[in-house]
């Protein structure tokens, strides 16, 4: 199976190179040889590849920045995106793309499903979900994962940054009242390359009947404050050293441009049911994510 990783340096992309190579011929495209900015490039570099499945982990991820340069974030996130559909219904490929919690206003009460109404805070929410509307309108063979909070440690990210800080100061601040369900971008990777090898002969007609959304998030939902203090409590530290009090404060203490979700938990029902993968406790794979490290 010839597969185009297309976002290949980002934390999904890196691990999905791994997680692919046991089971397909695996094209890794950065931004180098796959902008997904340059419409024209991407359409040509699909038709001299003619790949059984594309994986789009690019994406236009500053939720802040998008506030400035909506346009920005829409040609990546939904241009792209919809070209990539066109070419998958054309190319007869099958299409795997991630998007994102951030479609929710996080004003619910219980994990979100698939079928609850999207409602975007900000621009880049709007863009990703503009995406998955395109793919949806054009009724091509694609899974859309919807996941969340996604970290590794190899890139920056809540978890990383957290560690980091964790182990330069005494004591953090970190927002109590922002719930959701994180998400160690190995695991994803793995679930994605899972999916993909059920379907590897016939990909294209399994995905067509497949299509749709599906909410991948590691199980279980927490506030950043508490995953901070579960990742403090999880890490090596040199001896001596003292690991940072956490202390819990609202979102206004840190006045960002976009408005976040406030409770955004992700519901894997549907993708353990029909597609036969859900990612573990967002706790076990922390502590795996953590087990990995380099000793300080
Ligand atoms: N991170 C999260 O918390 C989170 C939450 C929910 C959903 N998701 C979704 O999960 C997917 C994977 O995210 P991630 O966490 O792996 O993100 P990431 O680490 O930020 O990786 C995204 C990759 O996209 C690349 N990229 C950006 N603009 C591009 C362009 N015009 N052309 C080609 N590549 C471009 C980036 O390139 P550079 O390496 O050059 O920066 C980066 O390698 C995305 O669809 C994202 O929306 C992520």
């Amino acid at each position: 199976m010839k597969v185009v990783v297309l976002g290949a340096n980002g934390q999904v992309g890196h691990e999905l190179v791994g997680a692919l190579a046991p089971c397909a011929e695996v094209t890794a495209l950065g931004r180098r040889g796959g902008d997904l900015a340059d419409l024209d490039g991407l359409r040509e570099t699909l038709r001299a590849l003619r790949p059984d499945a594309v994986v789009n982990a690019a994406s236009y991820n500053d939720v802040d920045a998008a506030e400035r340069e909506p346009h920005a974030a829409l040609r990546v996130n939904r241009d792209a995106v919809e070209l990539l559909g066109r070419e998958a219904l054309h190319l007869r490929f099958a299409l795997v793309h991630y998007s994102t919690d951030f479609v929710f206003d996080g004003r619910g009460k219980r994990p979100y499903v698939e079928t609850d109404e999207p409602s975007p805070l900000g621009a880049y929410g709007r863009s990703k979900l503009a995406g998955e509307r395109a793919l949806e309108a054009l009724g091509a063979p694609a899974i859309v994962f919807r996941t969340a909070w996604v970290y590794s440690l190899r890139r920056k990210s809540f978890v990383s940054t957290m560690l980091k800080l964790g182990r330069s100061r005494p004591h953090l601040r970190v927002v109590s009242d922002q719930v959701g369900s994180p998400t160690f971008c190995r695991d994803l990777a793995v679930a994605t390359a899972l999916v993909l090898h059920r379907h590897r002969d016939g990909a294209f007609e399994a995905f067509l009947e497949a299509r749709g959304i599906y909410h991948l998030a590691g199980s279980g939902a927490v506030s950043r404050a508490e995953l901070a203090r579960a990742t403090l409590a999880l890490a090596r530290h040199p001896e001596g050293q003292p690991i940072a009090e956490v202390e819990d404060v609202p979102t206004s203490a840190f006045p960002l441009p976009a408005a976040r979700p406030a409770y955004a938990p992700l519901d894997g029902e549907k993708t353990r049911t029909r597609l036969g993968v859900a990612l573990p406790p967002w706790r076990e794979s922390l502590a795996r994510a953590l087990a990995d490290e380099e000793r300080p």
